[in-house]
């Protein structure tokens, strides 16, 4: 069941949450409020005036950040998996909203002045190759010097021991240091595991630049978050590369 978009359309609807939440693998879990999903942040905020142009906003939820950018006239279409998710950004006012996987997208190449990667979605990636994929999607999507505004998470700066405990565990696998496998859970039902990843803003920074994104500055937040935003380089810099 798609627990999280059930959260947004039950919210949306008025139905009070039972306590929400993202429960890991190894059993730690941290508290999740839907509410959350349906404002902006102060950083966001500041990241969205960079935005301009055709906008593509990719797992756009219950659709907060796009209603910001169509109200200051800007088009955007809201692409998310989540069927019930994209009821309530219909609900809600978004004009253009396509139910689709972002890895298996069908959309034209090179039409998207702007893409939007926000509630740490860089995250829906998983791992860290299929971030660099992520990355490639967005360069393909995108039309040359246009902007990619992503937030994610610097995991190094938790010092809690059980998340200490969980990134050495990912770096004695041989994993990236910010991947993890969780699920939503909403009162006493639990969705199905994913893989979710954090990326610190040096390797969003080389992860991205592959696929001819160059950062143009990161907005730092509180508990380790950043918004960053990047520029994609001109056709002529990544034919070269
Ligand atoms: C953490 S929420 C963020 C929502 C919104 N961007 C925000 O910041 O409020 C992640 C959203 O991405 C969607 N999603 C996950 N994987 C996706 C994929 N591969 N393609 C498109 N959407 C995806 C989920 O359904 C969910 O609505």
């Amino acid at each position: 069941m798609d627990l999280f978009g059930y959260a947004l359309y039950s919210s949306w609807k008025g139905i009070p949450a039972p306590p929400c939440a993202y429960e890991r693998d190894d059993g730690s879990r941290a508290p999740c409020n839907i509410g959350d999903y349906f404002t902006v942040s102060a950083e966001d905020k500041q990241a969205l005036r960079l935005a301009r142009g055709r906008t593509l906003d990719i797992g756009c939820g219950a659709g907060s950040h796009a209603l910001l950018l169509q109200r200051k006239g800007i088009e955007v279409l809201c692409i998310d998996t989540s069927s019930l998710a994209l009821q309530v950004c219909r609900g809600r006012g978004c004009k253009r909203c396509r139910q689709m996987n972002i890895f298996r997208h069908k959309l034209h190449p090179s039409s998207f002045d702007t893409i939007l990667l926000m509630g740490t979605n860089v995250g829906l990636a998983g791992t860290l190759d299929r971030c660099k994929r992520l990355f490639r999607i967005c360069s393909e999507l995108a039309k040359p010097g246009a902007r990619l505004i992503v937030t994610s998470k610097d995991v190094r700066t938790r010092t809690n021991r059980q998340q200490v405990r969980y990134h050495r565990s990912n770096l004695e696998a041989g994993r990236f240091i910010g991947e993890r496998r969780i699920r939503f859970t909403y009162g006493r039902k639990t969705g199905n595991w994913f893989k979710w990843i954090f990326i610190d803003p040096v390797t969003l920074r080389t992860t991205a630049h592959a696929s001819g994104w160059e950062v143009e500055s990161i907005i730092n937040a509180q508990r380790g978050r950043y918004s960053a935003v990047l520029h994609l380089a001109s056709l002529t810099q990544r034919t070269l590369r």
